[in-house]
């Protein structure tokens, strides 16, 4: 028998410290997902960031397995032919066998090999293997529930790609599988029934039932324990969904999770502890100057501020340099992502800047995918109008130049009376006369296939923000995810969340939430809430959140009209904020970076894998949990710099003056530098004998 290898880790950071007795080597890693070069949603997020650190740590032994989709694989994917001998003959073999499995490099950081499989292609099996799902674990998927249909072959697929893998190996291998999300645990599932020798782990970003059971109306976190799951599913249309769901979380040799409040429903509805929580992680980026990001800001703002020019053309009576810009983004569900009390705050701010006669103008975005066909004409005009403006005031500033240039030359002052000509006015008049509009504003930059009954543009009407004079919040509905080549708003996510100054995410139901994460990383302030995996964990791990821009809200213990009352008090108290305020706690938010960085959570996943590897091969591997003396616990203190948060000090400062207010030059590294030293070091302090495992998850019905 093989000495038994130890698996402990040895650093935060250190990957490369690994414990000398260490060996992966002849273990092969496959990360299996329907997101794996395709963007859905948050899981994508999870599998791109985190593939650069495990590309580090499993080398040429790392494959991410996904679906085929030709136009993503069209622009992220370089095709090669397979590298690994024995994968090379495992998908050899099932080309030869009617499927179309392709090979190549991802492009992104880290540039891992992918397997993508065609699973349309094979659909001439589904009935073959459904009736296998049918016989073997009694899961009945009915014809018309595509995305489940989907699941099914995914599912055979990738369980015939190990297995055909398995096969070809040389060696008997120890293989490595980690399955994410319902849409890929099939395979999962067939790996167990048969009996591939192959480590299994689940992690599931949500539970189907929670994300259903939340979206109606329904107190979920009250009755988590008690919910007839079964029932519940079926009633729903989605049982044979759950029973995948179900079946995967239960098979894995170990089962993760994303959150603890996610962790505890996942024990309720999906029968499982988790046996590991892993939290999800971003690559931060380290500029070299410190500042680089407040510049990007600036930068980013700017081309804000100019699609704002254009969408409120005729309309722009209120000063763009006291404009906020906050937004909400992700996969449009109205409630589960609180976009249903962003609105009602958003009016009920409108009335608290209207009534204080705030001189300050907010513009809510609202980024989120909806049913459409294309941009609407007034959005687009508004662009087009803005361009002519620009161009005429070019042409007439060229015009103007060559003139004063002329006179200069002959050694006299210019006459103003003719620097401009008649011409020049006409053109001028004309363009200002293309700025007269009839209607307001639009509230939707896209045309809405359903329009009537869409909930944002419905909730709208019946609030009636439509973007008047009077409203000091006007609001802007994208209803598509951003592009960088979008001929209305060429920026893409990134350079759209640095330039603004608050994300807002008040979810009711949200697993983890990348969206305030990747805002904190970039020093962007946001809103989440005390029921997100995102907000318990930086409440977790921080004195006071709000301090360093982190604001959470409490929708745990309070009811829906007084979540929305704290969520209206933080927007009003952030709009009151003077401009060196915001540039302090901007500074704040983006030192918290390290907290998210893959770097430090990509630890909790490298524990999964070995536990996996010791459950499924233990006489080759063993896997040592780690007490708690950890990360666990460990805080980030206030920041030094006193008075705590922008908001706060304004009760307890002396009102400044206005110039004060907006000048944005202070001793920016000084302030830096006393909340550096007070932060690094709890940061290094989880220990090198290794990580906080297992999270310790709150006792049944304590998160409701
Ligand atoms: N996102 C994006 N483009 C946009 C808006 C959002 O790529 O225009 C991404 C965002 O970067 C984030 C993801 O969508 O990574 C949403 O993930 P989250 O975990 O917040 O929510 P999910 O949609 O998975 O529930
Ligand atoms: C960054 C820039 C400053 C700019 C400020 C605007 O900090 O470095 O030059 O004045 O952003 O901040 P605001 O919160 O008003 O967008
Ligand atoms: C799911 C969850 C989201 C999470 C993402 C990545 O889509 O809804 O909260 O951030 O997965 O784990």
């Amino acid at each position: 028998m093989p000495l038994a290898r130890s698996l402990s880790i040895t650093s935060l950071s250190g990957l490369e410290e690994w414990d000398e007795e260490f060996d992966l080597e002849d273990a092969v890693l496959f990360e299996i997902a329907w997101e794996v070069a395709n963007k859905v949603g948050g899981i994508y997020t999870v599998i791109q960031t985190k593939a650069r650190l495990t590309a580090e740590e499993w080398g040429e032994n790392y494959f991410l397995v996904g679906p085929y989709v030709e136009s993503n694989v069209r622009t992220q994917v370089e095709l090669i032919e397979p590298t690994n001998p024995a994968l090379k003959r495992a998908i050899d073999k099932m080309n030869s066998s009617g499927c179309k499995v392709y090979f190549g490099r991802w492009l992104i950081e880290g540039s891992p090999y992918v397997v993508l499989i065609d699973v349309a292609f094979t659909a001439w099996n589904l009935d073959k293997w459904k009736k296998e799902l049918w016989d073997n674990f009694s899961i009945g998927v009915p014809w018309f529930d595509r995305e489940a249909n989907d699941a099914v072959l995914f599912g055979f697929l990738t369980a015939w790609l190990l297995g055909e893998y398995a096969a070809q190996c040389e060696e008997p291998p120890h293989i490595l599988a980690h399955f994410h999300e319902w849409l890929a645990g099939l395979g999962l599932a067939l790996c167990r029934q048969r009996q591939l020798p192959v480590a299994t782990i689940f992690t599931t970003h949500a539970t189907l039932l929670g994300r259903y059971l939340c979206a109606g109306s329904v107190d979920f976190y009250n009755n988590l324990a008690d919910f007839n799951v079964d029932k519940e599913a079926g009633d729903r249309q989605i049982y044979h969904r759950y029973c995948l769901e179900r079946t995967a979380a239960r098979c894995a040799h170990v089962f993760t999770t994303v959150s603890q409040i996610t962790a505890v429903e996942a024990e309720h509805l999906l029968k499982r502890k988790p046996d590991i929580i892993t939290p999800n992680g971003l690559n931060v980026k380290k500029f070299s100057a410190m500042h680089e990001f407040q510049n990007l800001h600036a930068q980013s703002k700017n081309r804000i501020q100019e699609f704002i020019r254009g969408h409120f053309y005729g309309h722009l009576d209120f000063n763009l340099d006291k404009c906020l810009f906050l937004f909400i983004a992700g996969r449009y569900e109205f409630s589960n992502k609180g976009a249903d009390i962003f609105l009602e705050a958003l009016a009920r701010l409108n009335y608290l800047l209207r009534v204080n006669h705030s001189d300050v103008t907010v513009v809510a975005f609202f980024i989120m995918p909806a049913r459409t066909n294309n941009f609407n004409v007034e959005t687009l005009k508004g662009q087009a109008v803005r361009k002519q403006l620009w161009d005429t005031a070019q042409t007439v500033k060229e015009r103007f130049g060559k003139k004063l240039y002329e006179s200069l030359l002959v050694g006299q002052l210019p006459d103003v009376s003719k620097m401009l000509s008649k011409d020049d006015f006409t053109m001028m008049k004309r363009a200002i006369f293309a700025t007269q509009r009839q209607c307001q504003p639009p509230i939707c930059t896209h045309n809405m296939l359903e329009d009537s009954n869409d909930p944002i543009l419905t909730c709208i009407r019946r609030i009636g923000l439509f973007n008047s004079s009077a409203d000091r919040v006007k609001v802007i509905f994208h209803p598509e995810f951003l592009s960088s080549t979008s001929p209305l708003l060429p920026m893409d996510y990134e350079e759209f969340v640095r330039g603004c100054h608050l994300g807002v995410f008040p979810s009711y139901y949200e697993p983890w939430g990348y969206t305030p994460a990747e805002c904190t990383v970039m020093g962007i302030p946001s809103i989440s809430t005390n029921l997100s995996g995102f907000g318990c964990f930086m409440e977790e791990h921080i004195a006071d959140p709000s301090a360093y821009g982190i604001y959470i809200l409490d929708r745990r213990y309070r009811g829906v009209d007084e979540s929305c009352n704290q969520l209206t008090s933080y927007l009003f108290q952030f709009c009151q904020q003077s401009r060196r305020a915001r540039i302090i706690q901007r500074n704040r938010t983006e030192r918290l970076s390290d907290l998210l960085d893959w770097r430090y959570l990509g630890r909790y996943y490298i524990s999964a894998r070995h536990m996996a590897l010791a459950k499924a091969f233990p006489d080759t591997y063993f896997y040592q949990p780690h007490d708690s003396d950890t990360a666990q616990g460990f805080r980030y203190p206030r920041p030094a710099s006193v008075p705590p948060s922008p908001s706060l000090s304004r009760h307890s400062s002396p009102r400044q003056s206005e110039a004060e207010e907006d000048d944005d030059r202070y001793d920016e590294d000084a302030e830096a530098e006393k909340d550096r030293l007070n932060i690094r070091q709890p940061l290094t302090l989880p220990s090198k004998k290794g990580p906080a495992l297992p999270y310790t998850l709150p006792a049944a019905g304590t998160s409701s």
